[in-house]
């Protein structure tokens, strides 16, 4: 039997980055696999980013968390929505894999060594990301986790990590792989530097739940191609993240007018860019109308959360027992 598992991290607002990349397939595969969908908030990273962990904040940015996705369309009733630090199997697991990982292993990865470069001090929990990655994916035996691309090399070390585990313990995990989406694979910052992240401050972000006007000013002063110093000089559409932008929102007669237009210096920047705003709204709007209803009952959103850790540990307790069994530890 198939699961999909994926997990997103209340370090901040929700970004058009986490929408299309992740958010939106979170949605879709929900439909198909219905209780066989988990996903997760996934409180237990949060802490390992000494700049992005904020103990007064968390809480309510789980809510956040929450509340957006369940706003982007994700259905409690259907799938399996939980708080990874409500459901301790997590922890346990997460353990068993670190003590089977060799470091070098974990060095590797790059998302580590770009965390691990801006801190003076560096938390063994940041090395150890990824193995709690493992532990909430193989935890439900999951086999598919849809994601961005920059989580693909975590998942191909959850899938060493299956391997390992199964070849010394015997048959227990599947491999999973990631899905991707095509058109997002790595959305850009507004901010023109590199991948939008959440890390990175509302400088390079598009919140999912963001005020138009403040995505406007954002938009406004966003850069363009480079090469286009005047409006009379033809642009490079290729290289342009309002054109990705574009791909992303835009109506496809839209999209094919701006990249003709662009490259004839038919159109200008900022005309390029207030031709974003209808899609953005299109799309962005129905989301921030149903946030907004939800938003009026919290307790509602909380017990769904409540109810989907309880389904999600009924899944989990089995194989915790299964693995501390294959292991050798002596049964309570
Ligand atoms: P996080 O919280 O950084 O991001 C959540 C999801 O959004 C995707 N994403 C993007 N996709 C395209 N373009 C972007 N600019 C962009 N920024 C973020 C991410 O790839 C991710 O899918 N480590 C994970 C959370 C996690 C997890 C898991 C994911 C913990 N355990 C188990 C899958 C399975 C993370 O930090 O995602």
């Amino acid at each position: 039997m198939s699961r999909v598992f994926s997990g997103i991290q209340p370090t901040g607002e929700p970004h058009i980055g986490n929408l299309f990349g992740a958010m939106f397939n979170y949605v879709k595969l929900g439909e198909q696999y219905g209780k066989n969908a988990l996903y997760c908030i996934v409180d237990l990273h949060a802490p390992t980013n000494p700049l992005a962990y904020d103990k007064a904040a968390l809480t309510q940015r789980t809510y956040e968390m929450a509340l957006a996705n369940l706003a982007v369309g994700l259905d409690p009733e259907k799938v399996i929505f939980f708080v990874q630090s409500q459901v301790r199997e997590h922890s346990e697991l997460s353990w068993l894999f670190t003590v089977q990982t060799p470091l070098g292993e974990l060095e590797r990865m790059t998302q580590y060594k770009d965390k691990a470069d801006k801190l003076e001090s560096i938390p063994s929990g940041l090395l150890m990301y990824p193995v709690l990655m493992a532990a909430d994916i193989l935890l439900y035996k999951a086999d598919t986790v849809p994601v961005g691309e920059d989580q693909v090399q975590h998942i191909e070390l959850t899938r060493e990590i299956a391997r390992r585990f199964n070849h010394t313990f015997g048959e227990t995990f599947p491999e999973p792989k990631a899905v991707l989406t095509k058109e997002a694979l790595r959305v850009p910052g507004v901010d023109g530097h590199g991948k939008m992240s959440k890390s990175k401050g509302p400088s390079s972000t598009i919140g999912v739940l963001e005020d138009f006007g403040s995505i406007w000013q954002k938009l406004r002063v966003a850069p363009t191609d480079p090469a286009r110093v005047r409006r009379t000089d033809p642009g490079n559409p290729d290289i342009c993240l309002i054109f990705d932008y574009h791909k992303l929102f835009s109506d496809l007669p839209t999209i094919e007018m701006v990249n003709v237009e662009c490259r004839r210096a038919g159109i200008g920047c900022i005309d390029c860019k207030k031709a974003l705003l209808p899609g953005i709204e299109r799309i962005l709007s129905p989301i921030q109308d149903r946030a907004a209803e939800l938003a009026k009952d919290p307790d509602r959103v909380r017990a769904a959360l409540h109810s989907g850790a309880e389904q999600a540990r009924a899944i989990a307790a089995p194989v915790m027992e299964e693995v501390r069994s294959k292991m050798g530890f002596m049964p309570e």
